[in-house]
């Protein structure tokens, strides 16, 4: 490369790189709420989080998924794209509403003050908050109307995306790689069966559903589908998904009798 090419290149990359991914600046815990917090972390958290948050509470053992380790600043349910820390609302949906098919319940009855100030709390296990901002948030495309067209879309993407290795063909939660998929701490996780009921881990309207295929549940075999589904594309999966709950258990997907 001539001096010359390489100067150019070099002037141009911060103008690139700043149209890449803006980072957002780093939001460490507020040392206030953190230390209010940390009273309600000691009565409510504990038990199952850890004295240090490491997901090592007494109840941890008996519990499957295991809480989690916030020392790794790791989370399923975010806004934000995979990899990057979540804000601070991502949190909150999560105290609000608790995650379905676990242990970890709902803490609305904290209310918003108590909620916010453990929020600073668990920030302080892991120095990730010092050097990192949260990522930017996700945008929503308009969501298309949900018909027959979108829900055959939706399942067509399912099927290009290979979905139903991990997720099985009717959602159930047998696909064949299952006996393969771990989390980031080493323990063995099995997709729940989308079939039996209308609930998802991180929030079951479609809005919810658009976000967690754009953003994938991190620590876990989920991805996220951003780099590969445009955004309009993965309403038409939302549509789709929907057609997975089986409401009266003697009619199958697509009112197809599923046998006795
Ligand atoms: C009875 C046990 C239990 C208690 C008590 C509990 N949790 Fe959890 N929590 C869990 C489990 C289990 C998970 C992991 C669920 C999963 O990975 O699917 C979890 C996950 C979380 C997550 C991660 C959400 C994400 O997006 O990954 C946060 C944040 C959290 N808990 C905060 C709290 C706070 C704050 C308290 C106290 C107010 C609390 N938890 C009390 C069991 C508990
Ligand atoms: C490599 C395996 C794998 C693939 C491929 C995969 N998933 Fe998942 N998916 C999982 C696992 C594991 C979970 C459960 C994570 C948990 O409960 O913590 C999950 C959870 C989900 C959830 C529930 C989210 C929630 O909030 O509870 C939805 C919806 C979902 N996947 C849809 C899809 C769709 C649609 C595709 C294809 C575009 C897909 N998945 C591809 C492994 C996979």
């Amino acid at each position: 490369m001539n001096r010359r090419k390489s100067i150019l290149l070099f002037a141009a990359l911060p103008a690139t790189l700043a149209f890449a991914q803006t980072p957002t600046p780093p939001r460490p815990p507020d040392a206030a709420r953190a230390g209010r917090g940390k009273a309600v972390y000691e009565r409510y958290c504990i038990s199952c989080h850890g004295e240090h948050g490491d997901g090592r509470g007494y109840s941890a053992q008996w519990l499957d998924p295991r809480p989690r380790d916030f020392t790794r600043a790791i989370f399923k349910c975010r806004s934000t794209p995979s990899g990057t820390l979540p804000v601070d609302d991502d949190l909150m949906r999560t105290l609000d509403e608790g995650l379905y098919h676990t242990n970890m319940p709902s803490w609305q009855v904290l209310g918003d003050r108590q909620l916010r100030d453990v929020i600073e709390y668990i920030k302080t296990f892991s120095p990730r908050w010092k050097e990192e901002g949260p990522g930017e948030p996700i945008h929503y495309v308009r969501e298309p109307a949900d018909d027959a067209a979108s829900r055959k879309k939706g399942q067509q993407i399912w099927n290009a995306q290979a979905c139903f290795n991990c997720h099985g063909q009717t959602g159930k939660g047998d696909g064949s790689s299952v006996p393969t998929l771990f989390d980031d701490w080493g323990f063995h996780i099995t997709p729940f069966d989308f079939t039996s009921s209308p609930h998802r881990k991180c929030g079951s309207s479609d809005k919810d559903l658009y976000r967690t295929f754009l953003t994938g549940l991190n620590g876990t075999p989920m991805p996220s589908f951003a780099d590969t589904v445009p955004p309009e594309d993965a309403w038409h999966l939302v549509h789709f998904l929907k057609t997975l709950q089986v409401e009266n258990t003697s009619q199958g997907i697509f009112g197809i009798s599923m046998g006795q």
